[in-house]
Formats: C-alpha cells, structure tokens, sequence
C-alpha cells in the first residue's frame, strides 16, 4: 500500500499549532491527516489514502457499533534536538496489532502496510511533533474496525483500517505519583477471553471499576484474574512492575490475560543493563500487600507507551491502603530516564530500537 495524499485544504496554522504544543494535555487535538483504507473479503486491502482528518460516514447498521469488532494500537513519535523524527520498536505494534485482529476475527494487514501506514501520516504531519521538551510526542492510534453494515453476528466482510495521531505530554500530567485502586470485585479479562488483544471492548469493561478507584482517589486500577482471584495482572491502560531493596525488578508473567506490552519488555531489558534483574512470575495479591508492607517492594511503576513510567505511591483495596517507602523511588527515575533517553535519542541506542521517520 502506497497511501497518497490528499492534502487538507485548512491545514493548522503556525500560531494555532505552537497553542497546542504549549499545552497539548492526551488526546485532545487531532493532526491535519489520517490513514484510511479499506479490507474486503475477496479483494484485500483497497482504497488506501492519507486524507483530511474529519469524520467517517457510518451506516448505523455498520457491526463495530453493535458487537465492538475492533482492535487498536498505540506508539508514539518522538521529535530529537537535531530536529529528526523518530518511533520506537514500531515492528512489535504491527505484530500486535495482527495478533489482536486474529483474535477478534479481523483482517491481517501486512507488517510493512502498517508500518508504511503511520511512517506517511507522520511525514505529512511532521510539524505537529512537538518539541521533546516535557517529554511531549506525538501519540499515534492505529485502529481498524467492522464497518460492514449487517445485523447478524459473524466477522465482518468489509473493514476500515485507520490512523490518527494527536501532539500529546505524558498521560499523568506532572511529576506526583499516582494511587492505584485494586479490585477484585470487577475483571477485565479471564482466561480464553480478549485480555491479551488490544480491542475496544477490554477498555469498555474497565471503566466502572476505574470509576470506582476515582471514588477512592486513585487513578488507575489493578485488576486481579478474573477465576482463583489471587493473581495480580495490569491496570486498565498500563503494565505493573514492582522493584525490591534486593534490586529485582518484578512484573506479572503474560497469562494470556493481559496485554504483552511493549515498554514492559523494554523496561525488563532496560532493567538488565541497569544491574536489576527482572523478574517475570505469578504475583499474587497477598505477596503485593505484603512485601509492600514490609518493606520489601520499595519502589512500584505502571509503564506503557502513553503512560512511559509514572511512579505509584500507594495501593489501596478494600483490605486497606499499602503506601510506598519510596513513591517517586530512584531506581524508577533511573529506568524511567533510561528509556527516555533512548526514545529522544539523547543515548546510544543500543538494542536498536529506534526508528527514523524523518
Ligand atoms: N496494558 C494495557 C491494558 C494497555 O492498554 C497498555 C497500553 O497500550 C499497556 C498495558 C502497555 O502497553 P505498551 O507498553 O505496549 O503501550
Ligand atoms: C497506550 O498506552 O497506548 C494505551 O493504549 C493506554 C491508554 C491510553 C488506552
């Protein structure tokens, strides 16, 4: 797919595009373009464009909207200081974004589509990537869903593939550690279910719990597995990972009910050239209350592409509050800064992760 553009007859203007980069807050503000084409069962992949951003025509009957067949995919693009333009492992979203649409019966679309897909969007809109500054970038969302009008429940024959793209700062504004609610009254996933893929549904499904952790002060939610009720997996949007004053660094194994994220397997690898050894196991909820009350865990971080690394302070559940001894600990700065840099390209970039767009 070659994807030619169309361009926005309105494209931002200069002023209105230095407003948004000095406050771009998460996805707020959409780029001048996106990605579209289309699938078709029989033909394949048609109608591939860069096209003004704007609004899809969508028949009511179209099956997204009825029985959530979607995936999603988010990476980001980071600006350098030599003014360069660059995203990180974005191989690894492309294969991800394929295992989450096999498992929701969606298309495949080649590797290098993908790839080409978001490399051209981020050429033509290149002067939104904001400064690095702040740590800003621009957060891409690879998305493709059932937009085949038809009542009845089977995959869809015909599928939009699309990608935006919106000038955002990290997901928690500011440096203050965040509060995590675990519940074990609602599930986002269990076994055989949709955990792993990165579908709208699994989103969906999370927020009364998230809305019950807002009630109690926190941000974001850990979820425990959905059956033995003792396993500890993943907050709604971020992988966890807990660092001991022994220097592991612990995060739940993949189940199979929780998404494979991409900064947790760079943050495990990242952990290694840190002197942490990483540790991938079975977390129960016991061994998290516990080892966080004595002392043991020292340091906790939720870390995923929008979120990067935000620090946690404290644990709370209907079995009590569990604060950190180190809300903001040094060796979660020291990863954090670690990975950072490699995405700014202010250090050498030595599991060759990063990939030049511009
Ligand atoms: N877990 C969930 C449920 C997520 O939505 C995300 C964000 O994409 C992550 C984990 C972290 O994945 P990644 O690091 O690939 O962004
Ligand atoms: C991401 O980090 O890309 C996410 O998808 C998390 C959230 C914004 C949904």
């Amino acid at each position: 797919m070659e994807y030619p553009l169309t361009p926005n007859p309105r494209p931002a203007s200069a002023a209105d595009l230095s407003a948004i980069h000095a406050n771009p807050g998460f996805g707020e503000y959409l780029t001048d373009h996106m990605v579209v084409a289309t699938w078709k069962k029989g033909e394949g992949w048609v109608d591939d464009a860069v096209v003004p951003y704007g609004p899809f025509q969508m028949n009511p009957a179209a099956a997204v909207l009825h029985y959530a067949q979607e995936v999603f995919e988010g990476m980001k693009a980071y600006r350098w200081s030599d003014g360069s333009i660059w995203t990180f492992r974005p191989e690894e979203n492309a294969r991800r974004f394929n295992k989450s649409a096999a498992r929701m019966m969606l298309p495949q679309i080649p590797e290098a589509d993908f790839i080409t897909a978001v490399r051209r969007l981020v050429e033509v809109d290149a002067a939104w990537v904001p400064e690095p500054e702040g740590e800003k970038s621009l957060y891409i969302r690879p998305f493709m869903f059932a937009s085949e009008s038809f009542l009845g429940v089977r995959a869809a024959e015909t599928v939009t593939f699309c990608v935006i793209a919106s000038p955002v700062a990290p997901y928690f504004a500011g440096p203050k550690p965040v509060d995590i609610w675990v519940t074990d009254k609602y599930s986002r996933a269990g076994e055989g279910g949709t955990g792993e893929a990165k579908c709208g549904g699994n989103y969906a499904a999370s927020l009364i719990a998230q809305y019950e952790g807002y009630e109690y002060g926190c941000s974001q939610v850990l979820f425990i597995e959905a059956v033995g009720k003792d396993r500890v997996e993943e907050l709604g949007g971020m992988n966890l990972m807990l660092i001991t004053s022994d220097g592991k660094l612990y995060t739940p194994q993949l189940s199979g009910t929780i998404l494979d994220g991409i900064t947790r397997k760079s943050v495990l690898q990242v952990a290694a050239d840190l002197l942490l050894e990483p540790v991938e196991a079975r977390l129960t909820k016991d061994f998290l209350f516990d080892k966080v009350l004595s002392g043991e865990v020292v340091e906790a971080f939720s870390c995923g592409t929008a979120a990067v690394i935000a620090p946690i302070s404290s644990f709370k559940s209907v079995d009590g509050e569990f604060p950190l001894r180190e809300p903001v600990g040094e060796r979660t700065v020291a990863l954090r800064n670690r990975l950072i840099d490699i995405q700014y390209g202010r250090t050498p970039d030595t599991h060759d992760w990063m990939v030049k767009i511009v």
